[in-house]
């Protein structure tokens, strides 16, 4: 295998700079059935091995399972101060009480004095909590010291717009959202919108929850046990769509000698120098295998003809209620 040359991306205006392809730790749950803290622990192993510096993890993954393997395994290999740590608070917990209570469990889950990037996983959608209560609150946490930047996460930009103006001095540094070259919403408005204000996009879901990997097909799909079960991209009618776009991944990949999953983010990241991909491993290999999206960039023609084609697919999420 040929060594990885490890791309660097700033963050927002922050100035840090962290690896263009991230480590997305949602696996480490029931959703994707990462259970076992060795197996955590070799995945977070091998991605510092190859210089990848950003780990993403949540609040709600697991319920704390995921903070708390990343915490334990960066404790262990001794790399906390290498590691940029952005974890999420969900939009049940963010009246101004839960805010504190959660980032100080947090940190205990995380064995950590400092969470790197806080961000809210999605807007408060029941519990009627006005946007600066928990924008304010972050904000208070920065200056105490417990977080160094606040990220949002599944915001658009009118409500993203509001929490900045919510903020006395802090600058909101990125917006995650799902972004991946079957699915490219954010680039309607999310993505322009980050663009112009100076902000990063971490793409979740970026290899589609494995569907443009090369390993499913329409007669071997997901087996219906993890999260892919309530996906609709999963569902026949949906995914028979992505077949010109696998057999041309498969084709750019067996002539550049990468894989289709190494195509797929580096198109992601050809097509945005503030995308910065995530992508779930739940494996060490899968680990080795996304770093190798880096270093090297499609042809415009190459990245032209996967456009061309991914363009033509619709998602149809009405589908899942027949
Ligand atoms: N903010 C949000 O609301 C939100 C939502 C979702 C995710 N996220 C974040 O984004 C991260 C990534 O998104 P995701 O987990 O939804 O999906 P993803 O990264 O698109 O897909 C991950 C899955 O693809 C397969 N895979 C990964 N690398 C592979 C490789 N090189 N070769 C073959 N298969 C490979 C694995 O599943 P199999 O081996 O089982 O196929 C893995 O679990 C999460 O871990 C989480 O941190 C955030």
């Amino acid at each position: 295998m040929s060594e990885v040359k490890v791309e660097y991306r700033l963050l927002g205006s922050t100035g840090e700079r962290v690896s263009a392809i991230g480590l997305g730790a949602w696996q480490f749950s029931d959703a994707w059935g990462v259970l076992e803290y060795q197996r955590a622990k070799e995945i977070i192993d091998e991605a510092l091995r190859l210089g990848i510096n950003l780990i993403d993890t949540a609040i709600v993954y697991g319920r704390g399972m995921s903070e708390k393997f990343v915490g334990q395994a960066l404790q262990e290999l001794r790399a906390r101060e290498q590691v940029f740590i952005a974890t999420k608070i969900p939009g049940e917990m963010l009246a101004e009480h839960d805010v504190y209570k959660a980032v100080e469990m947090s940190l205990r889950r995380l064995q950590t004095d400092h969470i790197d990037l806080m961000q809210v996983h999605w807007p408060p959608s029941w519990n009627n909590i006005p946007t600066c209560e928990y924008m304010r609150a972050l904000e208070r946490l920065v200056i105490l010291g417990k977080i160094d930047y606040i990220g949002v996460s599944n915001f658009g930009p009118a409500l993203l717009e509001e929490a900045q103006a919510c903020l006395g001095r802090e600058e909101i540094v990125s917006n995650q959202v799902r972004y991946n070259i079957v699915d490219r919403e954010a680039e309607k408005e999310i993505i322009p919108y980050a663009l112009a204000n100076g902000m990063s996009i971490l793409a979740w879901s970026p290899l589609a929850k494995g569907a443009v990997t090369g390993k499913y097909s329409l007669d071997n799909l997901p087996k219906f046990e993890d999260v892919r079960a309530n996906d609709p991209l999963f569902l026949p009618e949906n995914f028979s769509q992505l077949t010109p776009l696998l057999e041309k991944l498969r084709e750019i990949a067996e002539r550049r000698q990468k894989t289709m999953s190494q195509v797929a983010l580096n198109w992601l990241l050809a097509s945005y120098d503030n995308v910065i991909p995530i992508p779930g491993a739940k494996k060490r290999e899968h680990v080795t295998d996304n770093a190798g999206a880096m270093g090297w960039r499609l042809s415009f023609e190459e990245w032209r003809e996967l456009e061309a084609l991914s363009r033509k697919i619709v998602v149809y999420r009405s589908l899942l209620i027949q």
